[in-house]
């Protein structure tokens, strides 16, 4: 049995259509059933928060491999950035040890350190480190920006299309090698099937690098809606982002933690070649999003 949680995300979504076609038993930890859509009749759900870490013992109940994707790069209502990504992770091996499972899959994140300057990065290197001091069989994943047609973010990209001007949130100069969320997902089925034994990690990255403009530009080009990107500087958008959360509070359509993420290098000179280790050749954003 794998304990699958994030199921309901972006590489989640891709990686449980996988496990689900070939039958793997699959539990997931979910805050709410409804987002699995038709997978929840194919799956074993338990209800589950990271900020509620009694809430593992009975997801961890007879689990051999636990595939742990849930983060959240926001605060929630309950728990904070450090509390969801940091400390739910060491809660969840602690529990996975106990439990008697054999494995703990983990994506943390490419470039994430305990010196980054943003607190996701800090709280993914936190949950890294917990992992990888586990008594238990590990696999980590360090992926670049994972990607999605339709996902939150290109979502929001399109959204302010609608502007006559396309905001970047500070310089746009970040480097990234961008990766879809169904290649992420067929390198975690790839490293599923490899012989469990000792420590693994692989950094995910897909075959370009690209500065954060130029993804903004990649994907607003298959919408056909040409803007002028302008650069807002970052004392501006945190300025405004963070008056905007006060007066909407945990719903806020962006936050300064997300958008200091996009200043946030994620590269690695190791290329494709984790991923194609792993049997997987990662296709160009421009080739997913297609357009002209
Ligand atoms: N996307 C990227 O660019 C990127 C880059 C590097 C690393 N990663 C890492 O890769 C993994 C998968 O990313 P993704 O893009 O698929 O993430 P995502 O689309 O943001 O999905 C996050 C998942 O976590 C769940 N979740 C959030 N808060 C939760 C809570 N309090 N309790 C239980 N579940 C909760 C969400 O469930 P709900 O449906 O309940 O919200 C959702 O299933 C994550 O660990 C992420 O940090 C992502």
């Amino acid at each position: 049995m794998i304990l699958l949680t994030g199921a309901t995300g972006t590489v989640g979504a891709a990686l449980l259509r996988r496990l689900t076609a070939r039958s793997t038993p699959v539990r997931c930890l979910v805050r709410d059933p409804r987002g699995l859509g038709a997978h929840r009749v194919r799956v074993q759900i338990t209800l589950g928060d990271l900020a509620d870490s009694a809430s593992f013992r009975n997801a961890l109940r007879g689990v051999e491999t636990v595939v742990h994707l849930a983060a959240s790069i926001r605060d929630q209502p309950r728990a904070s950035i450090e509390e969801l990504n940091g400390m739910a992770t060491l809660r969840l091996v602690r529990g996975a040890e106990r439990a008697g499972a054999r494995r703990f899959v983990f994506i943390s994140a490419l470039g994430a350190s305990l010196q980054s300057p943003t607190r996701f990065f800090r709280s993914k290197a936190l949950a890294r480190a917990a992992v990888e001091k586990a008594d238990l069989q590990t696999t980590v994943f360090a992926p670049s920006i994972v990607y999605t047609p339709g996902d939150p973010w290109l979502t929001l990209l399109e959204r302010l299309t609608l502007l006559p001007v396309m905001p970047i949130s500070g310089s746009g100069r970040s480097l990234y090698q961008p990766i879809w969320a169904e290649d992420v997902a067929d390198c975690v089925v790839a490293a599923l099937d490899l012989p469990g034994d000792g420590r693994r990690s692989f950094d995910l990255a897909g075959p370009e690098i690209l500065s954060y403009e130029e993804i903004v530009r990649t994907a607003l080009r298959p919408l056909g809606r040409r803007r002028p990107l302008v650069h807002v500087p970052l004392p501006v958008v945190r300025a405004s982002l963070r008056g905007l959360e006060r007066v909407t509070g945990h719903s806020a359509f962006a936050t300064w933690e997300e958008a200091e993420l996009m200043e946030e290098p994620m590269t690695t000179p190791r290329g494709t070649a984790d991923a194609e280790a792993l049997g997987v050749a990662p296709l160009r954003m421009s080739a997913v999003l297609g357009g002209p």
